[in-house]
C-alpha cells in the first residue's frame, strides 16, 4: 500500500500558541518521526510526505532557510534509524535549487538505506507534480512510446518518478491531508488518480498515531 500525506498547519499551530511558524515546523518534524514508526508497525509499503512544495520558495526567506535547515537535520539524525528498521529514505523532487550541503545530505541517506526494503520512504522537498508530469511527458515523447499501450501508464509512471529522482513507487492507495483544507495544492496527481482522499482538520503536530489509523 502506497500512503501519501500532505503535512499541513504547522504554522497555525504554532500561531495559535503565539509562537514563530519555525517552532511549528519543528514541531512538525517530531511528528515525522512518530508517524514513521507507525507506517513501517502498520505494515505500509511506500510513504510519500510532502514537505517542500515548489510554491513554497515563494514564502518569506527566513522560513525557507529553517525549513531546509530542518531537512538537513532530519536526514543526519533519521538515516541511522532508517537504516535499523530497513527504511530506504528517498528525497523526490527538483535537486536542482537545493543547497550542495544538502544535496551531499541526501546522496548519502540515499547510498546508505538504498538496499532497505520494509518500507520505502520519499520526502517530497521542491516538488510539483504538474512539473513532474511535463517531464514525464518529454520523456515519453523523445522515447516515442504509444500512449495507447498495454503498459503506458506503467511507463509513463516510470518515467514520473525518474523525473523525481525517486525509485520506483506506486500509484497512491489512500491520500491524507491534515490542516483542514481540501486541495491537492499540486501533489502526485498522476499518481492519485484512484487514490482514496481522507481530509482531517487535526493540524500537522497534533498528528497522531491514532489519526493515521482512523485514516488507514
Ligand atoms: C505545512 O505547514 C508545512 C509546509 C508547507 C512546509 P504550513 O507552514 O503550510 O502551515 P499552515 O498551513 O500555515 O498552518
Ligand atoms: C502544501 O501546503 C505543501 C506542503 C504541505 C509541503 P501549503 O500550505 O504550502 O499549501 P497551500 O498553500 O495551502 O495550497
Ligand atoms: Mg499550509
Amino acid at each position: 500500500m502506497h500512503v501519501a500525506i500532505i503535512m499541513d498547519g504547522n504554522g497555525r499551530w504554532a500561531n495559535r500558541r503565539g509562537l514563530p511558524r519555525t517552532v511549528g515546523h519543528a514541531e512538525g518534524a517530531r511528528t515525522v518521526r512518530r508517524i514513521v514508526e507507525a507506517a513501517v508497525e502498520a505494515g505500509i509499503g511506500t510513504l510519500t510526505l510532502y514537505a517542500f512544495s515548489a510554491d513554497n520558495w515563494g514564502r518569506p526567506p527566513d522560513e525557507v532557510t529553517r525549513l531546509m535547515k530542518l531537512f538537513q537535520r532530519y536526514l543526519f539524525t533519521e538515516t541511522q534509524y532508517c537504516l535499523e528498521q530497513d527504511v530506504r529514505l528517498n528525497i523526490v523532487g527538483r535537486r536542482d535549487r537545493l543547497d550542495p550541503a544538502l544535496l551531499r545530505a541526501i546522496d548519502n541517506s540515499e547510498k546508505i538505506t538504498a538496499g532497505c526494503q520494509r518500507m520505502h520512504l520519499r520526502m517530497a522537498v521542491d516538488y510539483s507534480a504538474r512539473r513532474s508530469i511535463q517531464q514525464a511527458a518529454l520523456a515519453f515523447t523523445r522515447a516515442g512510446a504509444d500512449p495507447d499501450a498495454p503498459q503506458a501508464n506503467a511507463r509513463f509512471l516510470g518515467l514520473i518518478n525518474e523525473a523525481n529522482h525517486s525509485a520506483q513507487a506506486p500509484d497512491v492507495d489512500l491520500l491524507i491531508r491534515t490542516g483542514g483544507e481540501k486541495r491537492l495544492s499540486d501533489f502526485l496527481l498522476w499518481e492519485c488518480a484512484y487514490a482514496e482522499l481522507h481530509f482531517t482538520d487535526c493540524l500537522w503536530p497534533e498528528f497522531s498515531r491514532e489519526e493515521l489509523r482512523k485514516a488507514l
